[in-house]
């Protein structure tokens, strides 16, 4: 461990003094831990990251366009055919792997436990949402007869309960030498005056550093070695949240071979101009999601020609990545946003605050953003009813409620036309 005045050094430079106020109250384990995490924090990354709240997101209208897609529903027969072949050859030759990032805290939707654990109530009995996905994998490799290699991204916060809860329900049936947990990074919050907080247990306060963390943390945790040891050259990168997201679609790793793209992604018509989805576009001719929480409004509202709008594909968190292109992304470092959130912390005095408004700054990448690092990506629309069942708020839109209902309509729908 360092030298304590050296740390002091460290904080007097950064405005962090009040942390050795804090330090000087602890002693023993608690004082060693505190420590040990402060030695972690890369306090130039942090002084940067907290210099770009005061930017302003520039989203300059003149550079962008819309994206080009290819619509599923409208594919020729010999198209979809084509591709369909070329996807399902990927999958049976087990060449295909499939990311589930589980790592957020989902706070919206008021559970006490990882996201994947919350059980939606379809059917009377209720699923889990892992469950759920679990079902999807099984189904996928039942039909092409292989056990795709699972990897599940947790975080330092929900690692131990993600895994505990696989083994207590035995991997529903999955493989278990088949699904890998990873844990993403984290960082430090901030406050809105650019100070380290800490939490009633005396530690730093840190949160993940947002599912653009999916990249590297893959590499640095071994997980795309072990990818590429099994040969796999096509990974699907997919949220926990989505019941009806396809984990292996043929169509679209077969038309992203076509094309000749290293990244692909899918895309439903948006909802409403305020619906809570990033959206779709070229921004100075790199693919680009823009997330809706910085979408400006007149851009959201803008509508086209046809009177549709004009940026209206939307996002729903299903992406795909040739391995070459992981790699690649993984190496470099994605931009960061903030969001601003509530958060305890105990003062100078060792007192705990509770405060009634945001008072934190937190940090995340988001994993679209490694789009702008390609030329161009292929964009699957597809529709929303089959394969978008958001799990995300407590109630309203993207709801259990809503989840549930989209859930046992496809299936009653499957079970009629199969
Ligand atoms: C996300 C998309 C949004 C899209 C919407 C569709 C991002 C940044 N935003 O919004 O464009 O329209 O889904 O439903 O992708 N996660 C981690 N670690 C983290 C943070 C998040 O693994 O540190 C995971 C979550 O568990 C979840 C997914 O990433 O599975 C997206 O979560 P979140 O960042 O909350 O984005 P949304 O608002 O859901």
């Amino acid at each position: 461990m360092g030298d304590i005045r050296e740390i002091e050094t460290i904080l007097k430079v950064h405005n962090q003094e009040h942390i050795i106020k804090l330090l000087n109250k602890l002693d023993g384990e608690k004082k060693d831990t505190l420590i040990r995490q402060i030695e972690k924090i890369d306090f130039n990354q942090l002084t940067e990251l907290y210099e770009n709240t005061k930017k302003e997101v520039e989203i300059k209208e003149n550079k962008i366009e819309a994206i080009k897609y290819f619509d599923k529903e409208k594919l020729t027969y010999d198209e979809k055919n084509a591709f369909d072949k070329k996807g399902e050859e990927i999958i049976r030759n087990n060449k295909y792997a499939v990311v589930t990032m589980a790592g957020g805290q989902g706070t919206r939707l008021g559970h006490d436990g990882p996201k994947g654990t919350f059980k939606l109530d379809v059917y009377g009995k209720g699923k889990y949402i892992f469950e759920i996905l679990t079902e999807n994998l099984k189904e996928a490799n039942k039909k092409y007869g292989v056990t795709i290699p699972w990897y599940i991204m947790t975080s330092k916060e929900n690692n131990e309960a993600t895994e505990e809860f696989f083994k207590k329900n035995n991997y529903f049936g999955y493989d278990k030498n088949n699904i890998i947990f990873f844990m993403q990074g984290e960082l430090p919050l901030l406050s809105l005056d650019g100070k380290l907080i800490v939490g009633k247990d005396m530690k730093i306060k840190e949160a993940s550093d947002g599912n653009g963390g999916v990249f590297s943390s893959l590499r640095s945790t071994g997980a795309l070695a072990d990818m590429k040891e099994r040969g796999i050259e096509w990974v699907f990168i997919g949220g926990v949240d989505n019941v009806l997201a396809k984990l292996a679609d043929i169509t679209l790793i077969g038309m992203t071979i076509e094309q000749n793209q290293d990244i692909a992604s899918k895309s439903v018509v948006k909802a409403n101009p305020h619906e809570k989805v990033g959206v779709f576009c070229k921004m100075n001719k790199h693919p680009k999601v823009i997330e809706y929480s910085e979408l400006p409004t007149e851009m959201a509202e803008e509508v086209d020609t046809n009177g549709e709008l004009r940026f209206g594909e939307s996002n729903i968190a299903c992406h795909l990545f040739k391995i070459d292109a992981v790699e690649k992304i993984s190496k470099e470092i994605l931009i960061y946003h903030t969001a601003i959130k509530k958060n305890t912390y105990i003062d100078e005095k060792g007192k705990e605050v509770i405060p009634t408004e945001p008072n934190t700054y937190k940090f995340e990448a988001f994993i679209f953003d490694a789009f702008d690092l390609f030329d161009d990506m292929s964009v699957l629309r597809v529709k929303r009813e089959e394969e978008f069942a958001p799990v995300k708020n407590k109630e309203g839109a993207d709801s259990p409620r809503t989840a549930k209902e989209l859930y046992e309509k496809f299936w009653q729908k499957k079970k009629i036309t199969v």
